[in-house]
């Protein structure tokens, strides 16, 4: 992957559809940059601090679709895409439709073929970073899809990161995705099983640190940044306001769900998945995906 810096940005208009933790994000950058923002939501009152602070709420998605050259959808899955944009397939036709849902390679590709019935001009997307980095520089957004499209809508993209356009498959975005995600909860179960092998033994979290994130295993996930979370892990204190482990079982399901559709080995992840599914079911699914630790701290049932 060549990385496509992008210097121009752009003020044009933009319609946000989906006001979720990362969908607020994203509203909130492309106000920041100082696009003329048009937003829609299930749940309108999620954007009272986006109209307090310029946005303009639409009564109906198609008036939101209508107010924009560009639609950027962030919602949980394909399926709610769908049944949001189809009342709107009319206002879309000729607009640009950038969907940055969670999801499969097939299900992106069956979203450009939507798209592409309906006359709307397609990339798939998806995003690397949680919401508090929306809007840094550093922050990679992968797109697929048509290339000339990419760059016609590249200045404006790039008001929400660092844009990389890895090709015209609209799978592309996703696999990748979730190819990305997968080392992120691997790493992550490491880390918070080795927290509950020390834990065995009475060593907290914030004393385990400086070894395990200080010395051995710095990267872009397990970093020392994480000690800032340790005291929450001692205190099994996991809230979920950034994104929930419901939210992170979506996105795991999809990486077992992708390892079937491209044909190779769907233990490793499904595994994580089951146990992020234990977890949900002690009833942590509102609470962010650290709150996998409470599972590690137990035997597991088999044992
Ligand atoms: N949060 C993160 O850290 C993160 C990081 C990278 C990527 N993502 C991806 O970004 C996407 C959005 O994530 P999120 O954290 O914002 O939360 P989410 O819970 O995945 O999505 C919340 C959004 O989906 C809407 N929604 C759900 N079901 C709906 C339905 N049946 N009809 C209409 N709208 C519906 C919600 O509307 P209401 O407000 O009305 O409920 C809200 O706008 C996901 O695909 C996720 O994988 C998230």
């Amino acid at each position: 992957m060549t990385p496509q810096l992008s210097t121009t940005l752009s003020t044009s208009p933009v319609t946000a559809v989906g006001l979720g933790p990362m969908g607020l994000a994203i509203a909130e950058t492309l106000l920041t940059r100082d696009h003329p923002l048009t937003v829609w939501n299930r749940t309108p009152a999620k954007a009272e601090g986006l109209v307090s602070r310029g946005a303009r709420l639409a009564a109906t998605v198609a008036d939101a679709v209508a107010a924009s050259p560009v639609t950027v959808v962030c919602v949980n899955d394909y399926d709610t895409l769908y049944e949001i944009l189809a009342p709107a397939a009319d206002a879309l036709r000729g607009r640009t439709l950038v969907n940055l849902n969670s999801g499969t390679p097939e299900e992106a590709r069956a979203a450009a073929r939507w798209a592409a019935e309906r006359g709307v001009d397609y990339l798939d997307g998806a995003i690397m970073v949680p919401p508090p980095l929306v809007g840094d520089p550093g922050a990679v957004f992968l797109y697929s899809g048509p290339q000339d499209l990419f760059e016609r809508h590249r200045a404006t993209l790039a008001s929400l990161g660092d844009p990389r356009h890895l090709g015209p498959d609209a799978g592309l975005a996703v696999l990748y995705n979730t190819a990305l995600l997968e080392m992120m909860y691997a790493t992550m179960n490491g880390y918070l099983h080795a927290n509950a092998l020390v834990g065995s033994a009475g060593v907290t979290a914030v004393d385990f640190a400086e070894l395990a994130l200080g010395w051995f295993m710095p990267t872009v996930v397990v970093n020392p940044s994480l000690a800032q979370s340790a005291p929450d892990l001692d205190a099994g204190n996991y809230p979920g306001d950034l994104g929930t482990l419901a939210m992170n079982i979506q996105a795991l399901e999809h990486i077992v769900r992708t390892s079937k559709e491209q044909g190779v080995h769907a233990d490793q992840p499904r595994l994580m998945l089951d146990i992020a599914r234990r977890a949900m079911a002690d009833g942590h699914g509102q609470e962010n995906y650290l709150a996998v630790h409470e599972v590690f701290k137990k035997p597991s049932p088999a044992e």
